[in-house]
C-alpha cells in the first residue's frame, strides 16, 4: 500500500481523547517514517470546515462516548465534514469507565458511510470527566504504551497488504446501526434529567481570565461576561476540568446523584477493548 499521510482526529474536551490520538497516530508516522498531521475538532471554528482524505491517507480518529453513543452535537461533523475516498482508518472511543455500549459500533459504521475503510478499532477505558475517581489518570503509561503498540501493529499489517480494500471491518462490540442512548440514572436508580443543566461560577475563585470560554466545546460561554452561558451545554466538563483556578462547577441534583452513582457503581477498572486489523 502506498500510505503517505498520517492524520490524528479527536474531540477532546478533557484532554483524554487527544493523548490516545496523539499516542496511536505518532506511533504510526513513527512506524512508517511518513508526517503527522492533527485535526483538534473540539472547538466550534474547527467544525465549520471540511477535511478531504483520499487512498494514500491513513486517519486516526477518536471520540469520546457520551451516553452510550458518540455526542450526538458532534455527530454531524463526524458524518458530514470528514470525507474518505476508500480511505483507511483506526477508529476509536474512550470511555468512563461504564461501559462503551454503541458508541465504538456508531464510529464504526459513520466511518464506513463517509468513504473510510476501518481497518482496526479500539475503546480506551479513562477518566470520567464527571467523576474523577473513575479510570484515574487513565490512560496512564501502560494505556499509551498499549494504544501504541497497537498502532504499530496495524502498520505491519498494513506495509503487507495489498489495498484498503484487504481489509475487514473489524467486528466490534455493539450495535451497527446504533441503539438508543444510555439514559443516565441516579442513585436511587430512577432518569437523571440534567439535560438543561449549566456550569455555574464560584465568585469568590473566578478571576475573569476568559479559560472557559476560550475552551467551551459549544462556544456557548459568554467572553464578556463568563457567568452567562447563553448557548447550550453538553455537559462536556471542558470547562471544569481546564479552568486555572477551579471556579466553576455543576450543582444540578440529577447531575450530582448521577456522578454519585457512577462513582459507587463502577470502581472496579476496565482493560482497554481492542480490534486488531485482519485480512479478508
Ligand atoms: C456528557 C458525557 C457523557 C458521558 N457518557 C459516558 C458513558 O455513557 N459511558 C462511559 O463509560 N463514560 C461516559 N462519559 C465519560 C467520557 O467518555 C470520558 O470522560 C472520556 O475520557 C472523555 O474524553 P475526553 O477527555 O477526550 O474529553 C461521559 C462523559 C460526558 C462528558
Amino acid at each position: 500500500m502506498n500510505i503517505k499521510r498520517v492524520t490524528g482526529a479527536y474531540f477532546s474536551p478533557t484532554g483524554n481523547t487527544e493523548k490516545l490520538a496523539k499516542a496511536m497516530a505518532g506511533a504510526l508516522g513513527d512506524a512508517a517514517g511518513l508526517p503527522v498531521e492533527y485535526i483538534d475538532f473540539t472547538l466550534p471554528d474547527a467544525r465549520s470546515r471540511e477535511y478531504v482524505f483520499g487512498r494514500e491517507d491513513l486517519l486516526v480518529i477518536g471520540l469520546p462516548v457520551y451516553a452510550g453513543r458518540l455526542p450526538n452535537k458532534i455527530l454531524p461533523f463526524v458524518q458530514e465534514n470528514l470525507k474518505g475516498d476508500g480511505t483507511l482508518s483506526l477508529p476509536f472511543v474512550c470511555y468512563g469507565n461504564r461501559a462503551f455500549d454503541d458508541g465504538l459500533s456508531e464510529l464504526v459504521y459513520e466511518q464506513k458511510n463517509a468513504g473510510f475503510r476501518p481497518a482496526a478499532a479500539a475503546a480506551f477505558a479513562t477518566q470520567h470527566a464527571f467523576a474523577a475517581t473513575l479510570a484515574h489518570g487513565r490512560p496512564d503509561e501502560a494505556d499509551l504504551e498499549e494504544a501504541k503498540s497497537f498502532a504499530r501493529e496495524l502498520w505491519r499489517i498494513i506495509a503487507g497488504a495489498e489495498s484498503a480494500n484487504a481489509f475487514a471491518t473489524p467486528g466490534v462490540d455493539g450495535n451497527m446501526p446504533p441503539g438508543p442512548y444510555y439514559k443516565p440514572k441516579r442513585m436511587d436508580g430512577e432518569p437523571a434529567v440534567f439535560l438543561k443543566a449549566k456550569p455555574l461560577v464560584d465568585p469568590d475563585k473566578c478571576v475573569n481570565c476568559g479559560t472557559c470560554a476560550r475552551v467551551c466545546s459549544m462556544g456557548s460561554i459568554d467572553p464578556a461576561d463568563v457567568t452567562n452561558v447563553p448557548g447550550i451545554c453538553i455537559k462536556c466538563q471542558a470547562c471544569v476540568t481546564r479552568c486555572p483556578q477551579g471556579a466553576r462547577y455543576f450543582d444540578h441534583p440529577d447531575f450530582l446523584s448521577h456522578k454519585a452513582m457512577l462513582e459507587k457503581n463502577y470502581k472496579q477498572e476496565k482493560p482497554n477493548s481492542i480490534w486488531t486489523a485482519s485480512l479478508k
